[in-house]
């Protein structure tokens, strides 16, 4: 039995096999429709989403499968002090596989390690984000082409930002990839990522303050929201939740061909004037998240469709 608690869980063969293989679904929907006909899915968020934990359920469902969960902790045993470990076992009683998000880094792989059916991090605190990981993939090669040769721009808060962290991860195994790190001093990448992931493996990045000195030489934009939730005090969040914003005006300063993904919800990083554009393609990306993670759920249940 396998989980899912990082994009290092697969090797890169694994994942492109994942990745072709959520290709075929967006091709052919029909062809999977009813593959998990008879098995749950358990969605467990004890923090809250819209797109991972709603495209978990359309995948399930499109597999032809079901779902059961909740949607906070407050409206789990959770309240009343169960714990991650006591709460897994009692799902592996009635589902056959679960998403969890959680607060706490390292929830779900606890949760892991007491479960008889397959985990997957659907996010846990500060620290991965697995399954956003797989939707960027899958939408940078299927929107851009190709996997490598390019120069990424990471925008935002990248201190908090889980997505940002789980996506250098993925991408340092594929070739020729340049990381801009776009970030106000306060919100910069942590050591643990820089230093142990990006400089340990001699991967090209810099730094930069302003988004503007970064723009020209993007192949892709990453932008992302400023994590209110993971800050210590409001008056920090909000010096800082305005410190970028991506318009028509700064898109100017941008290639014709620059993507712009973001991993949503966005907030105010992205002006609405600019989902127009033919760049921008982070709604996109949001419905590639449910090809992905229907992929995911035939591949961690070993369901083949020939
Ligand atoms: N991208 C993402 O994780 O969105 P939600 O928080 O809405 O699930």
């Amino acid at each position: 039995m396998r989980h899912l608690m990082s994009p290092l869980d697969f090797s890169v063969e694994e994942l492109d096999r994942l990745l072709n293989l959520a290709s075929d679904i967006k091709s052919n929907p029909a062809k999977y429709a009813h593959a998990c006909e008879g098995k749950k899915l358990a969605t467990l968020f004890y923090e809250p989403s819209t797109r991972t934990r709603l495209s978990f359920e359309a995948a399930m469902l499109n597999l032809g499968g079901s779902v059961l969960g909740f949607s906070s902790a407050d409206s789990s045993s959770a309240a009343k002090g169960e714990s991650v470990s006591d709460t897994i076992r009692v799902i592996s009683c009635y589902a056959d596989i679960c998403a969890m998000r959680h607060p706490k880094e390292g929830a779900p792989l606890v949760a892991s390690m007491h479960s008889s059916i397959p985990v997957i991090n659907a996010g846990d605190g500060g620290h991965q984000h697995p399954t956003q990981t797989l939707t960027d993939l899958l939408t940078i090669r299927a929107e851009k082409g190709r996997l490598g040769n390019f120069t990424i721009g990471l925008c935002g808060d990248l201190k908090f930002g889980r997505t940002v962290h789980s996506l250098i991860k993925a991408l340092i195994r594929y070739p020729d990839i340049r990381f801009v790190l776009i970030s106000p001093e306060e919100l910069r990448l942590p050591d643990y990522i820089r230093e142990d992931v990006l400089r340990k493996n001699n991967q090209s990045f810099r730094e930069e303050v302003r988004l503007e000195d970064a723009l020209p030489e993007l192949d892709l934009l990453y932008m992302t929201r400023v994590q209110r939730e993971r800050f210590f005090n409001e008056e920090d969040y909000v010096r800082m939740k305005d410190f970028y914003i991506l318009d028509k005006a700064k898109l100017t300063l941008a290639d014709p061909d620059m993507l712009i993904l973001h991993p949503l919800p966005r907030v105010n990083e992205i002006a609405t004037e600019v989902d127009d554009d033919p760049r921008a393609v982070y709604f996109k990306q949001a419905q590639y998240g449910v090809y992905v993670r229907m992929a995911l759920i035939l591949t961690l249940l070993e369901v083949e469709v020939c």
